[in-house]
């Protein structure tokens, strides 16, 4: 009943229809743990140029380590929420210190601010671990699939598990930081809150909610 749906259909889907994003292609584990931490409470579009303009100030973690904090913060100035900032200021100046990034998901959550989502983003993206983080986006397509009704946010408990189980089948492939962010575009692009084009979807065969009709319901959230 809990079997996870096939990887290849959703690889096969992101190879031909990957958003164009300024952070996709990059190996660099800066670059990648700057993207996630931007794109935490700011939208992928706000983030572009916004981005470009931070690695053009600060080009890579000994540059952000040595900067005083005034300056980092005026870089941040209209993203909101300082303390990201504070944080990325923090975890640069540690990562200098030892000497490059941990490449591990528990070495990455030792870092100052860096949670479960982005350790495991930075761990998977640019380390190719089989690991998942579990963003909004994730959750619906999570959700939706296996056609978790419970509502949120207790069903996050599990849907987490759900998610790592996606992995395990898709990490012989190799490929755990195309399969994360190929979650990311189908949750952004095909399996959106609102009239999602199940049409489009590689998975639409798999997809338990869409077979049940239920697919725009989920994931259900406790009333308020
Ligand atoms: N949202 C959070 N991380 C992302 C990424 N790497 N690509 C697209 N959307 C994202």
């Amino acid at each position: 009943m809990n079997t996870p749906p096939p990887a290849e259909p959703l690889l096969a889907w992101y190879d031909r229809h990957r958003r164009t994003l300024p952070w996709r292609g990059e190996g660099d584990p800066y670059r990648i743990w700057l993207s996630e931490v931007m794109l935490q409470q700011t939208t992928v579009v706000a983030v572009g140029p916004r981005y470009a303009r931070f690695l053009a100030r600060f080009p890579d973690v000994a540059a952000l380590a040595a900067a005083a904090w005034e300056d980092v913060a005026a870089e941040w100035a209209g993203l909101g929420y300082y303390a990201r900032a504070r944080n990325l200021h923090a975890a640069a100046k540690a990562v200098a210190a030892r000497g490059g990034f941990p490449d591990t998901e528990a070495g990455l959550r030792e870092l100052p601010g860096i949670g479960a989502y982005t350790a495991a983003a930075v761990a998977a993206i640019a380390f190719d671990r089989p690991t998942v983080p579990v963003d909004g986006n994730v959750e619906r397509v999570v959700a939706r699939l296996m056609a978790i009704t419970d509502p949120l946010p207790g069903a996050r408990r599990l849907i987490a598990p759900v998610a790592a189980r996606f992995m395990e089948q898709a990490a012989p492939r190799a490929r755990p930081g195309d399969f994360v962010q190929a979650l990311f575009d189908l949750g952004a692009t095909i399996c959106t809150p609102r009239r999602p084009a199940c049409a489009l979807c590689p998975w639409r065969e798999e997809c338990r909610a869409r077979q049940q009709g239920i697919q725009e319901s989920l994931p259900a959230k406790t009333p308020k």
